[in-house]
Order: C-alpha cells, then sequence, then structure tokens
C-alpha cells in the first residue's frame, strides 16, 4: 500500500520527507514523490518518479534545500500503471495545491469528468488527481473549509494530506477507510500513514479515526470530527521499535494482513457493484455481452492459493454463468496441449502477476486464441501487461510469503466474474444476485467478529501444536476451501496437512484416521451439511479431534465433535470467504507455538519466477 509523510517545522523537510518514506519502504511501492513550499514560499516544488527512493534521493540531492513544509508519497500503482507522471503527489492546474493520497476515490470518474466540464485539465490516470482539482474548485481562502467541503463529494477510501501554496505554514489531512497518524514534535510536526515514519522524530502520536480532519501547523494540531466539531485527542505514545511498528503491532505480517482482510475486500469491491439492481460494474475490462454470449468454455488456471480461489471460481461461475469451467494448475495447463479456441475464456489468477508457470499457461492460452482474463493484484505485473483483460483485486502488498488477503480477495473477484457473466449472458436470477452482492457487501463486517473471536482457534492450536499429521475435510464448496487450509498449515506449521473430499475418505484415507488426529471439518454448505456430519461421524468414530467450522445457529455439531467455530451466517456461495479465515489462523497460531518462522517459511518465495 502506499505511504505517506508530512511534515511542517523548522528543518529542512525534504531529507526527513525521503527518510520518513525509507520506514515505509517495507510495504512495497513502485514510485515515489515529494512537494514541498520552496523557502521563499513562492512556489511549489515537486520531484516525483517511477521507481525506488533512491533514485528519488539522488535526484533531490540539492532540490528545495531550504524548505520547511512538505508532503511525501511512495505509490503503489492502483489507476493507472507505475509511471512519472502518476506519482504523487498530484497538482491543481494553477500549481497551488500539491496532495498526496492513500486508498481509492470510487466515484473519481464522475468527478473527473464534472471537473473537465468546469475547465480543469488533467495530466495523469490516477483517481488521485480529482483531490487538487477539486480543491481548487472549491477553494475560496480557506483550505480547512476547501477539504472540508471536498470529502463531501467523495466516495471511497482516503487518507490525504494537502499542501496550499497561499497557506504556507499549514498541512491540511483527512481520513476515511485508510490510516493516518499525527505526530507531535516540539516547533514541528508530522503526518504519516504508519507510525515507523515517525518513530525517528516522534513517539507522541494521535491515531485519527475515520471522518475526522486534521488542521496543522509547526506548533498546533488541531482535529475536527465529520460534524466539523472539534475533537480531543488523547496523545497516544508508542512504546513499540521501528520493526514492530512496521507491522503495525502485530507480531508477523501474516497476523497483520489476515487483520487487513475486511479493509482489502472493502477495497476489492469499491466501486463495482450495485445491489439495488443486482449489478456488477466492471468498467475495467473488455469482455462485453457479445463476447461473453459466445464463451462456451471457461478455464481458470493458476498455482498455489491462488490455483485454490480458481476451484471456488469453479463453482460460482458455473452456477451463475451456466459455462462448463475446468480449473488447472498452470505448470500443468501449460504442458498438456488443453483444447481451446476464441470462444474460449481462460481466467489467470496471480497475486504477483508475475509467476512463471501461470504466466507460461495464459501465453500458451493466447497462443491458441482464447481470450485472457487476468485477476491479480499487481498493476503492471507481466500477467497484468499480457492479458486482454484486468481485474485488479486491490488487496495491497502482501509481504509474508504464505497468501492470505489476496486469496479472500481474489475469491471476491471471482464473485464479481461470475455475477458480472450472469448479467451478460442473460443467466441471472436478479433477486439472487441482489441477495449475493448484498451477502459480498457484509463480508468484511463479518470476517472482524471472526477475528474479534479467534481465541477458540488459538486454544486449539495450543492444544494440537505437536501434532505430525491433519486433515481437512468438507464437501463442495468445502472441500475448496479446506484445500487452502491444509496449505496454510503445511507451509508455515511445517505439519503435515491432507485436504480431502469428506464423502471420499472411505476410499482410502480414512486408514490414516487414528486416534488424536486432528481433522478440521468444514461444515457450510446447508444442503449438504447432514451428508457432511455422516462424514464426520465417521472419522470421530476412529477417534479423530474434531475442530468443526459451521454456521451460527446450526447445533446440530456439538454433540457430534470436539469443538465448533461458528461462523456469522452467509449465503452458501459465499461461506468460502469466511470459512478460511479461522483456518488461516489456527495455521497461524499452530506455526509460532512451534517456533516457524512465520513470515519466511523455508524454501518457499514470495514470487516464483522460475519455472
Ligand atoms: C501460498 C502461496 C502460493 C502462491 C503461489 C502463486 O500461501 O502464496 O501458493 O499462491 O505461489 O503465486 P501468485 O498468486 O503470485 O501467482
Amino acid at each position: 500500500m502506499c505511504g505517506i509523510v508530512g511534515y511542517l517545522g523548522h528543518q529542512q523537510a525534504v531529507p526527513i520527507l525521503l527518510e520518513g518514506l525509507a520506514r515505509l519502504e517495507y510495504r512495497g511501492y513502485d514510485s515515489a514523490g515529494v512537494a514541498v513550499l520552496d523557502g521563499n514560499d513562492s512556489m511549489i516544488q515537486v520531484k516525483k518518479q517511477k521507481g525506488k527512493l533512491a533514485g528519488l534521493k539522488t535526484s533531490s540531492n540539492d532540490f528545495c534545500l531550504n524548505a520547511v513544509c512538505g508532503i511525501g508519497h511512495t505509490r503503489w500503482a492502483t489507476h493507472g500503471r507505475p509511471n512519472d507522471v502518476n506519482a504523487h503527489p498530484h497538482t491543481d492546474c494553477t500549481g497551488k495545491f500539491a496532495v498526496v493520497h492513500n486508498g481509492i476515490i470510487e466515484n473519481y470518474m464522475a468527478l473527473r469528468d464534472w471537473l473537465i466540464s468546469r475547465g480543469h485539465v488533467f495530466n495523469s490516470e490516477t483517481d488521485t488527481e480529482v483531490l487538487p482539482h477539486l480543491i481548487e474548485e472549491l477553494y475560496a481562502g480557506d483550505l480547512l473549509e476547501a477539504v472540508r467541503r471536498a470529502i463531501t463529494k467523495l466516495q471511497g477510501s482516503y487518507a490525504m494530506v494537502v499542501l496550499c501554496l497561499d497557506e504556507p505554514g499549514r498541512l491540511v489531512a483527512a481520513r476515511h477507510d485508510s490510516p493516518l497518524v499525527v505526530g507531535l514534535g516540539d516547533g514541528e510536526n508530522f503526518l504519516a500513514s504508519d507510525i515507523p515514519a515517525l518513530l525517528k522524530h516522534t513517539r507522541r502520536t494521535y491515531i485519527l479515526e475515520d471522518g475526522e480532519v486534521v488542521d496543522l501547523t509547526s506548533t498546533e494540531v488541531k482535529v475536527f470530527n465529520g460534524s466539523g466539531d472539534a475533537v480531543e485527542k488523547k496523545v497516544f505514545e508508542v512504546n513499540w521499535e521501528a520493526e514492530q511498528a512496521e507491522k503495525n503491532g502485530y507480531e508477523h505480517f501474516m497476523l497483520k494482513e489476515i487483520h487487513e482482510q475486511p479493509r482489502a475486500l472493502r477495497d476489492t469491491l469499491a466501486g463495482r457493484i450495485n445491489p439495488e439492481v443486482g449489478k456488477v460494474i466492471l468498467n475495467e475490462i473488455t469482455l462485453d455481452e457479445e463476447k461473453l454470449k459466445n464463451i462456451n468454455k471457461i478455464y481458470i488456471t493458476a498455482c498455489g492459493t491462488a490455483y485454490h480461489a480458481g476451484l471456488v471460481g469453479k463453482h460460482v461461475m458455473e452456477k451463475m454463468a451456466r459455462v462448463p469451467v475446468e480449473v488447472d494448475i498452470a505448470s500443468e495447463l501449460r504442458y498438456r496441449n488443453p483444447i481451446m479456441d476464441k470462444n474460449t475464456l481462460v481466467v489467470v489468477i496471480s497475486q504477483s502477476g508475475e509467476t512463471a508457470d501461470t504466466l507460461a499457461a495464459m501465453r500458451e492460452a493466447k497462443r491458441n486464441g482464447a481470450w485472457t482474463l487476468a485477476v491479480t493484484n499487481v498493476v503492471d505485473s507481466s500477467i497484468a501487461r499480457d492479458a486482454d483483460d484486468v481485474l485488479y483485486t486491490w488487496a495491497g502488498p502482501e509481504i509474508a510469503v504464505a497468501s492470505t488477503k489476496a486469496y479472500t480477495t481474489q475469491l471476491m473477484a471471482m464473485y464479481l466474474l461470475g455475477l458480472y457473466m450472469a448479467e451478460k449472458r442473460g443467466t441471472q436470477n436478479v433477486e439472487e444476485a441482489k441477495e449475493l452482492l448484498i451477502g459480498l457487501r457484509e463480508l468484511p463486517d463479518k470476517i472482524e467478529t471472526i477475528l474479534k473471536n479467534g481465541n477458540i482457534i488459538k486454544d486449539f492450536a495450543a492444544q494440537y501444536c505437536s501434532c505430525q499429521s491433519s486433515f481437512f475435510i468438507g464437501r463442495g464448496l468445502d472441500h475448496a476451501v479446506a484445500l487452502e487450509g491444509a496449505l496454510k498449515l503445511k507451509e508455515i506449521s511445517y505439519i503435515h496437512a491432507e485436504a480431502y473430499a469428506a464423502g471420499e475418505l472411505k476410499h482410502g484415507t480414512l486408514a490414516l484416521i487414528v486416534e488424536g488426529v486432528p481433522v478440521i471439518a468444514l461444515a457450510t454448505q446447508q444442503d449438504i451439511i447432514e451428508k457432511m456430519i455422516s462424514n464426520i461421524k465417521e472419522v470421530k468414530a476412529r477417534d479423530a479431534t474434531v475442530l468443526a467450522l459451521a454456521p451460527e445457529g446450526y447445533t446440530g455439531l456439538e454433540q457430534v465433535v470436539d469443538q465448533v467455530a461458528y461462523l456469522p451466517q452467509t449465503h452458501s456461495l459465499l461461506a468460502p470467504v469466511l470459512a478460511v479465515v479461522p483456518q488461516q489462523l489456527l495455521a497461524y497460531y499452530m506455526a509460532v507455538e512451534r517456533g516457524c518462522e512465520v513470515d519466511q517459511p523455508r524454501n518457499l518465495a514470495k514470487s516464483v519466477t522460475v519455472e
């Protein structure tokens, strides 16, 4: 995710901004920039470029040495590719305002059109650029007032800091669904998207809440709530060290990323659904009604966790779009001479967009004349560049090797695609589509509830962490999610874990079920829950220890299993997004109990760019 730093005080601003941004480098970024008021307050100077901070540092050697006020940004591309023009800060037509922004402005297209009709000229492809132009449009001599008016017009998420030529010695910032903190100094004050950027200068902070707006000078910090009333903020003294602060206080990136899922999923959905009419809006893809009506076969291809997301995608697309879907591991598909033609759609899923096998499978599909649609998290990655269409997942950078938020956002993309295809192909049940879209919108809150109740899982992990082997069982969609649960456990805790279609156990694997073997039983699919209970009874009869994951309100399991972790109710089709979360937590806590290197498991890499 992008990083923000703001400074106002008596020291040279540029080195402070660059050093603050360097503290946020761990989050990943593709371009960086700063904007400062030059020492005479005669103009805003901007320096920004694609690439790493080291490049920006070199080119900023004697840049505005006398500036004492400025803003800086590291960008992880979302709207628009990573290049110099799309890098932040962005400015208005007059050069009077400079803005850095994290988040996604969902209604930027409408705002952009309106601003263009008012004579504004845009340079970049970003959603962010509407902010300086909007503030320019609304400015009447008071920056705080202009920012307040601007945010009433925004939909989406933002943490932003604004610099104004006419009001030197003042920065105005606002946040909604994207973090922002104030650092309190002595004769100087700071703003940042994350605490690590502040730690060299201060440990005294204000953590801003959604809807709050900050009016900052070098000696004073005023915070207002969404209604414009002044807020008395409590100073939060940071007692973490830098490394811990990078993880926002979490012990590992994986745990942080598990907790980021509600935010990530909201971003995946942002601007893409209209539940009132049961519609998914995917303006970014060119796959239209005509092409979709001619599609008679879909392949989904990917590796590892992304492949598991594809397995859920198959259920969703077949049910909604009524097209046969095959899911193939990319390293297999690329060599098996698949039958494809111009009426085949190949959906390629890859968090990094760089996985060698997935890229090769996609190129093979293109050679065969298929239409390729990439679902990826990294803008301008090789897969994104080569695909005919791209649907970005907007999960933000994932640092832990074990994928968590990338997976749930890939699931979200599968639902969006399924619903989109159904509407275009005329196979949609409008009432069900509305129900599903409302259900999708509720998932982030439901994940928050699961995370709050994580202790059952933590206790189970503590009890069974020394096991040698474990099983994950489920039917239908639950089987697809069980595969992901088992992979998570294997890769970070090194416990052997096998996922099985519950009805298939008795054909061989049941021989491995003996006393005390932990079995994670997924029972979220209402229509086959009784069948699943029979399978659970089979493993209980062999004295396995069973942890069941089931929807709230379903009490039929308590007498059968050892423990039940309840999941908030949702449509059965959407249950994978909830059912995976306790399994991620289980893998995490087991790995911690066993003293494993959670974020960097042995033998594995985050991006697998070799075959
Ligand atoms: C497991 C994991 C991997 C990746 C796989 C594909 O937690 O992260 O299995 O899912 O290597 O990577 P991407 O999605 O980048 O193509």
